[in-house]
């Protein structure tokens, strides 16, 4: 159903205000200066190395949006900012914040982007900050492990010996997908930085017996194989419709027969105004990287169908399809 909007929610919609704050707070490390105690903003503003006044006011608008709390003492954190905020706690998210924050200039530069059609960017903030994408790879790692299993199920991979985990970055799919599957084993393929950290993951996870590595660029070098199933899971849409159709035929070469290619991304429906966060996404994608944006269902059916791939079938709405070699 179409969305409809009272004038107060058109205004809402244009603050981006509390955005800014928050992300401005995660950057300069607010709540890492509040962690576990009270403190006045001057000891805040010390701790920052920033000027009080101006301190004060953010502290007082952290209040108001709900991250902070305020008494006789001074500023302390609100419990959630306490847990998912705070550096030190194991639970940990804020990298997933500081991406944000990172990719606000080519949000500003979304006029121009209109108007010329061209990209601000010519690499995604993940390859030209390896730290930074290490780091939220691992923030949405701990958020997926959670889910990893009921996918892994909804698959059913019983059939399968060996995966491709493609673009697998922190391996939390391969690693579910072992764990559901006793009798399984699993390569991921990534760039040689992502692989390190994949890697102490998976000793971590008591699973480096079953799950090996391949690195370099799945778009230029050899995948291995060959293999039972094959993973692409957000890797389509950093790339343009060219690279994801010549990557779906190498992927079917390295396919047994009746293999299956499984591709989980973020599709947009036929009039591509929905789902409305993919809708946005697309948007996103646009201004923060050179190629990519979101496809439809039928455009990776497409890829599937022009490889050679049959019985092509979307196991999740918008989510998943697979197709079998
Ligand atoms: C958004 S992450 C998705 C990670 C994982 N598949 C998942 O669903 O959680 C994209 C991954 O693709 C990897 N990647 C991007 N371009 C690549 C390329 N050309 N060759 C190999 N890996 C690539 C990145 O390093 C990153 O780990």
């Amino acid at each position: 159903m179409a969305r409809s909007l009272s004038l107060a929610e058109i205004f809402q919609l244009g603050y981006y205000w509390e955005c800014k704050v928050l992300l401005t707070a995660v950057k300069l490390d607010v709540f890492g200066a509040l962690a576990g105690r009270s403190r006045t903003p001057a000891e805040v503003a010390r701790r920052l190395h920033a000027d009080p006044r101006a301190t004060e006011l953010l502290l007082n608008a952290l209040v108001s949006i709900g991250l902070l709390r305020k008494n006789e003492a001074g500023y302390f954190n609100a419990s959630e900012a306490e847990e998912y905020l705070v550096k030190d706690s194991p639970t940990y998210a804020g990298h997933l914040l500081l991406l944000q924050d990172a990719e606000w200039e080519n949000w500003g530069k979304l006029e121009t982007t209109i108007q010329t059609g061209k990209s601000p960017v010519k690499e995604h903030v993940f390859r030209s900050d390896p730290r930074l994408a290490e780091n939220v790879l691992l923030v949405l790692h701990r958020v997926a492990l959670q889910h990893a299993p009921t996918l892994a199920r909804q698959l059913d991979l019983d059939g399968a010996r060996t995966l491709l985990d493609l673009g697998g970055g922190a391996g939390t799919h391969a690693m579910g997908f072992c764990k559901t599957y006793p009798a399984l084993r699993a390569i991921i393929f990534d760039l040689p930085e992502t692989l390190q950290t994949t890697a102490r993951l998976v000793k971590e996870a008591g699973l480096e017996e079953r799950i090996t590595f391949l690195s370099g660029d799945f778009n230029r070098d050899p995948l291995g194989g060959p293999y039972d199933a094959v993973l692409m899971s957000d890797i389509l849409h950093y790339q343009d419709p060219e690279a994801n159709a010549a990557l779906v035929r190498k992927v079917h070469q390295v396919l047994n027969p009746a293999g299956r290619l499984i591709i989980k991304d973020r599709f947009l429906d036929e009039d591509r105004t929905t789902p409305p966060w993919t809708a946005v996404f697309a948007v996103h994608l646009m201004v923060n990287t050179e190629k990519g944006r979101c496809y439809t269902l039928r455009e990776a059916s497409n890829w599937l169908t022009e490889a050679g791939f049959r019985e092509i079938r979307e196991v999740e709405r918008s989510s998943i399809v697979e197709g079998v070699k």
